[in-house]
């Protein structure tokens, strides 16, 4: 058996190359890699790689991180300026003995010195959004103004299985827009923004970076995989008690999104916000988006994306913007 789950619709052209090269028997490690790269580099996703939104310094710092389920080996970078690929710098990292999370200026001389490619990250249309929102908070009440994670948009995680059984997670984000600069979020912090253990299965977050870390989550989602739950089972169940705690202990909760996949190859996803999508794929299941519904009792459901949802996607993430 083998497998691809992701966060968000724009990890399904990443997962689509990735499920060709995990039938054809390629790492997990690898196919993850190649998945995440993929989102890293379409300039119209606008909170992952080239083409993430800046932070409140008009500047794009990436945050990424890799972790091999065989190994538990964990390599992440936060805040890294000027790199094109900062999950291909972060799996580098996973190899070092010690020194496996670099922030900032080090992990940037990194880089330079292992010769991963260098590349101005802040586009044009990102350029446009940044104006653009500076304008409409100029526009409020100073009590009004808060911090989102932009909406639709967040990072891109992944948990992925190989036909050998070896497994890996890893993510990558430019985090919230306008962060005050070096902030990070869960993305590159292990047990939060991913987690993976081959021995049992992996998850990986995205929405409220500083919430999601106030659960360690993904790491308790591997844990109530290993005590017997379903990947199902253990994102739902995990979700509600982060987001029940957050509302009861600081009246609110944000954003909190979970994929999970164990080394069955069975999948897992929840969430506490409307308009979740994520993708995954198996031996048994094309490269697939689905959307996370509610029902009436407020219980979530799947449900395939149309080709309408699709169209109707891409359109709106490449539609032309308008300087204010
Ligand atoms: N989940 C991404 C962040 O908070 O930075």
């Amino acid at each position: 058996m083998y497998g691809i789950i992701a966060t968000w619709r724009m990890a399904l052209e990443g997962i689509s190359e990735a499920e060709t090269m995990l039938e054809h028997d390629a790492s997990a490690a690898d196919a993850l890699e190649t998945a995440i790269r993929a989102v890293e580099d379409f300039e119209y996703y606008k909170s992952v790689g080239y083409g993430g939104l800046p932070n409140e310094d008009e500047e794009v710092e990436l945050d990424a991180a890799f972790m091999d389920g065989d190994t538990l080996s964990i390599g992440a970078v936060g805040a890294i300026k000027d790199f094109a690929n900062p999950v291909s710098v972060a799996r580098c990292l996973s190899k070092e003995p010690v020194n496996n999370f670099l922030v900032g200026a080090g992990a940037e001389k990194y880089a330079h010195k292992h010769g991963f490619e260098r590349k101005n990250m802040l586009t044009d249309r990102a350029r446009t959004h940044y104006h653009n929102r500076l304008v409409e908070e100029n526009q409020k009440a100073s009590q009004d103004r808060e911090l989102k994670p932009y909406a639709g948009h967040d990072t891109v995680g992944m948990v992925a299985l190989d036909q050998q059984g070896s497994m890996a997670a890893a993510t990558s984000t430019s985090g919230l827009f306008m962060k005050k600069a070096g902030r990070l979020g869960d993305s590159p912090v292990i047990g939060s923004g991913l987690y993976v253990d081959s021995e049992v299965g992996g998850a990986s977050a995205t929405g409220l970076g500083e919430d999601l870390m106030k659960g360690c989550i993904s790491y308790e989602i591997v844990r109530r995989m290993k005590e017997g739950m379903t990947p199902q089972e253990a994102c739902e169940s995990a979700v509600a008690e982060l987001d029940e705690k957050l509302k009861k202990k600081r009246s609110k909760a944000g954003d909190l999104s979970l994929i999970a996949m164990n080394n069955k190859g069975e999948w897992g996803c929840a969430t506490n916000i409307k308009g979740f999508s994520f993708a995954v794929a198996t031996e048994n299941l094309k490269p697939t988006v689905y959307l996370v519904q509610f029902d009436e009792n407020g219980k979530q459901y799947f449900e395939e994306a149309s080709e309408e949802w699709m169209d109707n996607y891409m359109k709106t993430r490449t539609a032309p913007l308008i300087w204010k």
